[in-house]
């Protein structure tokens, strides 16, 4: 860090022992510290967060700095004086609460302030945007809370300060918030290297609504954490929630009914149509099963299916049926991409995956969806019929399976029909003897697929099957 960087962080850190100050201590900051004590903050807070007062004059700072031979200009570079017209130098904070801001490694960067009377200017007022401050990465209370964010393994994430205060006041010390500023690609690094779990808590209102939404499909694409949504009822912030139903009420919240991140999404797409309608009810569950298809876990799709069936009083059977449509469908787009494509596509990220299941069985090298449903279609109707192995079997004509495992499994289930066995799944299992084929094959039979595959979609399979192989550089 510059030298520069390094008095600028000291010029804030006196401002904030000097706002402190007169909160606590002062006459000027009386009005402000009954403030917020009606709004039930603790002197402890007030001491730990380093809350401040600046009061409705022009030159507390600026005189301050003076007499301790700050130099100016640089305070003026921080923030924290602004420089008029004629060259003076005037405070930028005034009538303010508080709030000062660290960095990730917790140097003192700049201040929020927040008006405590219905008087002009915006109701937070920030440090302007310099090197050291940059709301993009900043993350209020982020290093402060860091020890205990990897203990948990769980991050907080909140939209507002007071949000923070009141959430570490009442055990949750998790908690962190953007300043003003949606969630970015840059918050999301800082937190995914020490969080395993994102719980966003966010205003329970529209805009808060559609922000976690939000916040929630960026931590899905640039993180790999698990992700959960607290719906707090009746518009209210953390905060508000806290002081009107208690901290108990909120870490119960917290704890035990949070929702899952594909709940929230089915719940606001439900909010997003009108279900008396039948179109739009339809389209509801046309994108809510786009949703559970995208689920790993058997027992989760199962889940959501059933709520779903439950909601709208239609059949397991035949949202399944709609779901393996979908499966199908995401297999035949994929069938479509020249073969280049395809190896951009390898070279991606995972995609969406409808057979997660068996994928996590998978060893971790990733390729593309179309070559997994290939595999796994083919030797489903494989260890199913006897006849479709034959089939198969001929079209294969000496290519193998990319997967030791199912290249295992192929040939043990050729030894198994030449013994004489017929297809039988359960038989076919107890003539394995190692455990990760057997489970392999109960994972495959539980697989739904569609009814008794054609000759020509088996072609289709292994040609999507050659295709990959082709052009994998091995
Ligand atoms: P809120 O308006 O919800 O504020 O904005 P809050 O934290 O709940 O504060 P109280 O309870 O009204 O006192 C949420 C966050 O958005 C940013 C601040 O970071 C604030 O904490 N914000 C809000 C601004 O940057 N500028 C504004 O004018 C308003
Ligand atoms: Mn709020």
């Amino acid at each position: 860090m510059t030298s520069e960087a390094q008095k600028m962080i000291e010029l804030n850190q006196l401002a904030a022992k000097l706002y402190h100050y007169l909160l606590m201590e002062t006459e000027e900051g009386y009005k402000a510290l009954q403030y917020l004590k009606e709004r039930g903050m603790t002197e402890a807070s007030m001491t730990e967060f380093q809350i401040g007062f600046a009061p409705n004059h022009h030159a507390t700072v600026s005189s301050f700095l003076e007499k301790r031979g700050a130099d100016l200009e640089l305070a003026v570079q921080a923030g924290l004086l602004t420089e008029r017209e004629d060259g003076s130098v005037v405070d930028r904070f005034r009538s303010r609460i508080m709030f000062p801001i660290t960095d990730d490694r917790g140097q003192l960067v700049g201040f929020s302030g927040r008006l405590i009377d219905q008087e002009n200017g915006p109701k937070y007022l920030n440090t302007p945007e310099t090197p050291l401050f940059n709301k993009r990465r900043l993350l209020y209370h982020f290093s402060e809370g860091r020890t205990e964010i990897r203990k948990r393994e769980e991050v907080l994430l909140l939209e507002g300060f007071m949000d923070v205060i009141s959430a570490a006041d009442a055990g949750l010390v998790n908690g962190i918030a953007s300043m003003g500023t949606s969630l970015t690609e840059e918050h999301i690094g800082l937190v995914r290297r020490i969080a395993n779990r994102a719980v966003i808590s966010y205003d329970g209102d529209r805009a808060g609504i559609e922000a976690a939404y939000k916040a929630g499909l960026l931590l899905e694409e640039k993180s790999r954490m698990e992700i959960f949504v607290l719906a707090l009822p009746g518009g209210k912030d953390p905060d508000e929630f806290i002081k009107e139903y208690g901290a108990e009420r909120f870490l119960e919240v917290y704890l035990h009914e949070r929702m899952t991140w594909t709940a929230y999404k089915l719940f606001y797409l439900r909010k997003k149509r009108n279900l008396q309608n039948d179109s739009e009810r339809l389209q509801y569950m046309d994108e809510a099963l786009t949703e559970i298809g995208k689920l790993s876990q058997a027992v989760e799709r199962e889940l959501y299916l059933k709520q779903l069936a439950d909601e709208f009083e239609i059949s397991i059977p035949a949202l399944k049926e709609q779901l393996q449509q979908k499966i199908v469908e995401q297999k035949g787009s994929s069938k479509r991409v020249s073969a280049e494509d395809d190896f951009l596509l390898d070279l991606a990220p995972p995609p969406d995956d409808f057979y997660g299941g068996l994928v996590s069985a998978q060893p971790v090298r990733q390729t593309l969806q179309a070559y997994h449903a290939s595999e796994y279609l083919l030797m489903k109707a494989m260890i199913g019929s006897e006849e479709a192995f034959s089939a198969i079997h001929q079209l294969l004509d000496g290519l193998t399976f990319q997967h030791d495992e199912f290249q295992a499994l192929y040939t043990h289930l050729m030894a198994y029909y030449l013994d004489g066995n017929g297809a039988d799944p359960n038989r076919f299992m107890d003539y394995l003897t190692d455990p990760a084929l057997k489970n392999l094959v109960s994972e495959l039979v539980m697989l739904e697929t569609p009814e008794e595959a054609t000759s020509d979609e088996y072609l289709d399979y292994i040609n999507s099957l050659k295709k990959t192989n082709f052009i994998r550089p091995y």
